[in-house]
């Protein structure tokens, strides 16, 4: 538990100086907010989340790279959409069939259009002026129920052509033949995949824009085009993160102009660089929030946490991807069942895609099971995208809860990240459930239930998840915490002033150059955001000493719209600065908006000073937003604030 303060040390009990303490804090503002126009900070009125694409829920499906690498071929695609349908995987929702690195031959200089190696997908030796199409093969898939995927980069060069160099698909040809990445090409390539050949979901990857380096032993030898990387791997300040955004913003525009209708997915594969964690929500309908998982525990843990921390940045039609699932391989494979399982279990817990890649042709019926199994998948679909918030948090175990629907069902999942049996105790409590009445469990893989009242023990295998819906008496009734729906929740300005790395995420060694270098480093940006149920930093929520189990944690100067989906009639909040923050100094305000009116504000707020009670008539509001504004200065960090048990409710009294 939390230590609590019996006195707020900037209390005082002479009314005089209480008073003149407000007008400086006061006047503090003034000073400050004469320059505020344009900071982000104004509300709208109109919710500003992204809703272009078309992945209401997290997309599944099966991807071909962990299967197979660049030696895909056709047979080995149509072998796995045959298994997703007649397994019954495919009415699951498992309908994206992704083509990734591989297909191309080369870019052909006439007319610059791709060319795709036809000796490895024979359907697409059309002839003809055009050469080769992939209408034939979307066609195919199109007429099995299923979704086409393609994959390409947003620079000249594809992965492959770093790193698969051995590979016997790599593009052919001059220097400029073997550009067949979208750099120059955006509108040509994009018309081509979604208007021509009838892709449904494209996943555009990075390396173009990092990996082929001027004066590197890679351009010389390959005889590649050399770019100044505008993407530093792992180093945050030597990244052009305007530059990155910009060339995925121009690939959502040209997406969006091929497919009126919106029937698109775009997945943004920059592996967390470029601070892709913040604005990916913005751009593209899913991103990589980190490196290429590999088949082994600790980098399944690895990936999962770039992502677990992030709920208010996902929602309906935008998704973190920790990587595709490596179920089938290594650490995961059909040996390992528990793993495999927790595996499953987590990535549907976060709203991850779900997507398979291993040989589904030749798999055990065991993973067919696993990936078949309908309460899971369910979670991970429910239709209001409320990504599961870690609500209990250390290196051992954690307690991830998720709001499924309405509200009155919650999923719970209790993970061993452990080598050795962990004991979790869950408290109703993590659930927002109260703590006297019985709450009910159904073990979503072995399908039993049971009840407790407060709190009930379990023990963990090493690495076990176990995953429940829970029901019982809600803590409020007749509303919810803004913690529990994350997914209604849209952060548009987070307040973090240059992205810091995140330390939390867990630091293996790097499958790749192991452990030549000095060590394992944070490499994603995105560390001080807005979170649920914690400060920005993790930190549990506290104002003056008073500990907050619910609320959402934000930097000064952030704005948030919080969709009021249900109609509730009153927002109610305890609001502060947060006794963690490092700015002790400078007075924040708390202000809560109904579509683009003020309705509510707090006095400026102090550190050390009791939480302000905070309440706002939201009847008939569509779009509440949530806005804090501190005393921003030059070289000053932001302010810590806390939104101590924001709520909405239908009733406005009794609290
Ligand atoms: C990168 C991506 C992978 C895969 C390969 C293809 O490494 O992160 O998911 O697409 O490229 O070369």
């Amino acid at each position: 538990m939390q230590e609590r303060w019996t006195e707020a040390p900037q209390a005082t009990s002479r009314p005089l100086l209480r008073a003149s303490l407000a007008v400086a804090l006061a006047l503090a503002f003034m000073q400050v907010h004469a320059k505020s126009s344009d900071d982000g900070l104004a509300p709208t009125g109109r919710w500003e989340g992204a809703t272009s694409g078309s992945a209401s829920t997290p997309p599944m499906g099966w991807n071909s790279w962990n299967a197979f690498r660049t030696e895909v071929d056709e047979d080995k695609v149509m072998g796995a959409a045959r298994v997703l349908v007649d397994s019954g995987l495919a009415k699951l929702g498992y309908t994206q069939v992704i083509l990734d690195d591989g297909w191309w031959l080369k870019r052909r200089t006439s007319d610059g259009r791709l060319q795709i190696r036809t000796g490895i997908f024979p359907s697409a030796a059309t002839g003809g002026k055009d050469g080769t199409s992939f209408k034939p093969f979307t066609d195919k898939l199109h007429a099995m129920g299923l979704k086409a995927g393609i994959y390409t980069d947003i620079g000249r060069n594809a992965c492959s052509q770093a790193y698969d160099l051995h590979s016997p698909n790599l593009p052919q040809g001059t220097t400029a033949e073997r550009e067949v990445g979208l750099e120059g090409h955006v509108t040509q390539d994009i018309n081509l995949y979604f208007k021509e050949w009838g892709f449904d979901y494209i996943k555009v990857d990075a390396c173009g824009l990092a990996d082929f380096v001027p004066g590197s032993d890679l351009v010389k030898q390959q005889n590649y085009r050399a770019q100044a990387p505008l993407i530093e791997r792992g180093a945050i300040n030597r990244t052009d993160i305007g530059a990155v955004r910009a060339r995925y913003e121009a690939v959502a525009a040209a997406l969006k102009a091929a497919r009126p209708a919106n029937d698109y997915v775009l997945s943004i594969c920059a592996w967390g660089m470029a601070n892709v964690r913040s604005w990916g929500k913005d751009v593209g309908n899913l991103w990589r929030t980190s490196a290429d998982i590999t088949p082994s525990w600790t980098s399944m843990l690895h990936n999962f946490d770039s992502a677990a921390k992030r709920a208010l940045y996902a929602g309906p039609g935008h998704w973190n991807d920790p990587d595709i699932l490596h179920i089938g391989h290594g650490a995961f494979d059909a040996a390992n069942p528990v793993e495999v399982r927790s595996h499953f279990s987590l990535w549907a817990m976060i709203n991850a895609p779900l997507l398979v890649s291993y040989d589904l042709r030749n798999g055990p019926a065991a993973l067919l099971d696993v990936l078949g199994n309908a309460d899971v998948v369910r979670l991970n679909q429910d239709q209001a995208g409320h990504q599961g918030v870690v609500t209990y948090d250390s290196d051992d175990a954690q307690i991830i809860v998720k709001t499924l629907g309405d509200g009155q069902r919650k999923a719970v999942a209790l993970f061993n990240r452990g080598a050795t049996p962990a004991p979790v105790t869950l408290l109703a409590g993590h659930l927002k459930l109260s703590g006297s009445a019985p709450v009910t469990l159904r073990d979503l893989w072995s399908k039993q239930t049971s009840t407790f009242t407060g709190e009930k023990a379990f023990t963990l295998a090493p690495h076990e998840t176990l995953v429940f819906e829970a029901t019982g008496k809600r803590q409020l009734e007749d509303g919810v915490y803004l913690s529990e729906i994350p997914g209604s929740i849209n952060v548009v300005v987070d307040g973090t002033r240059r992205p810091q790395l995140d330390p939390t995420v867990h630091r293996m060694i790097d499958p790749w150059s192991s452990t030549r270098s000095g060590g394992a480093r944070p490499q994603y940006a995105g560390w001080g955001g807005a979170q649920a149920d914690a400060t920005p930093y993790g930190q549990a929520l506290q104002v003056a000493g008073q500990v907050f189990d619910s609320g959402i944690g934000v930097l000064s100067d952030s704005r948030l719209q919080v969709k009021n989906d249900a109609g509730h009639a009153f927002l109610m909040a305890s609001v502060g600065v947060d006794d963690s923050t490092d700015n002790t100094r400078q007075p924040v305000r708390f202000y809560v908006y109904g579509d683009g009116k003020l309705l509510a504000e707090s006095a400026p707020a102090a550190f050390g000073a009791k939480a302000h009670a905070l309440k706002a008539d939201i009847r008939g509001v569509k779009i509440i937003e949530l806005v804090v504004r501190g005393a921003q200065t030059d070289g000053t960090p932001p302010v810590l604030a806390s939104w101590g048990d924001v709520l909405l409710t239908r009733v406005g009294s009794g609290r």
